[in-house]
């Protein structure tokens, strides 16, 4: 199991320590999630935040978008080079447009489902996409209580996946920790985010190696 450790949990007053710190303790990639206050009920980081997190950072960047307009905001973290752009297919008149759009700038293409939204929904994405980012909490928030039925879902996807000959990787991302990675990875989940089970821990090191079952 891979882990994205969210820096949503972190504590912003020591960002640099903060992002330092997670890097060298194990982390494969850092979930950087962008809420614009409409899509979701809660504002996070722009640009320039995030600007100083890409210097700073020794690991990708993985930007999960949650917001109205995503065309904008692609543009506006383009720049910083992420290694993955993730958008909510809900909030998309062009799934497929943009997720070419994304290839084309370099960055590596993925969609998001909220807990409602069915895995087949990706079904006539798949050769334009290289990551399925399975929501099991409602977007906006930290620290929210793992619902359970994305074990099916991502079982589901994981399926559909072998069927289309897809190598598109299965992210989860809400409420993950210790207890249910196991069941995650029997899924077929390949990438765990991990917010304020990493951060709310007093050994980071320790907390990103449970996750890696
Ligand atoms: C929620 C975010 C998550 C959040 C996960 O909208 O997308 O990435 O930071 O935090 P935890 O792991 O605390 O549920
Ligand atoms: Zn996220």
């Amino acid at each position: 199991m891979l882990v994205a450790p969210s820096i949503l949990s972190a504590d912003f007053g020591k960002l640099n320590v903060e992002i330092k710190d997670i890097c060298k303790c194990g982390a494969d990639k850092l979930h950087i999630d962008v809420m614009d206050g409409h899509f979701v009920p809660n504002l996070t980081f722009g640009p320039a935040v995030i600007k100083s997190v890409a210097k700073i950072s020794t690991k990708p960047l993985d930007i999960h978008l949650m917001v109205q307009n995503n065309t904008f905001f692609v543009d506006l973290f383009a720049p910083l080079k992420p290694k993955y752009i993730s958008f909510h297919i809900e909030e998309e008149k062009h799934p497929h447009r943009l997720l070419q759009k994304i290839r084309d700038l370099g960055i590596k293409p993925a969609i998001v489902l909220n807990p409602s939204t069915p895995p087949e929904s990706v079904e006539f994405l798949l050769d334009n996409l290289d990551m399925v980012l399975l929501m099991s909490v409602n977007p906006g928030f930290g620290g929210q209580k793992f619902i359970p039925s994305v074990l099916e879902k991502a079982k589901r996807l994981k399926d559909l996946l072998l069927r289309k000959n897809s190598k598109a990787l299965i992210e989860v991302d809400g409420g993950v920790n210790d207890k249910n990675v196991l069941d995650l990875k029997n899924a077929g989940v390949d990438i765990v985010v991990a917010g304020s089970y990493v951060f709310g821990s007093s050994d980071y090191k320790k907390a990103i190696e449970s996750l890696k079952v």
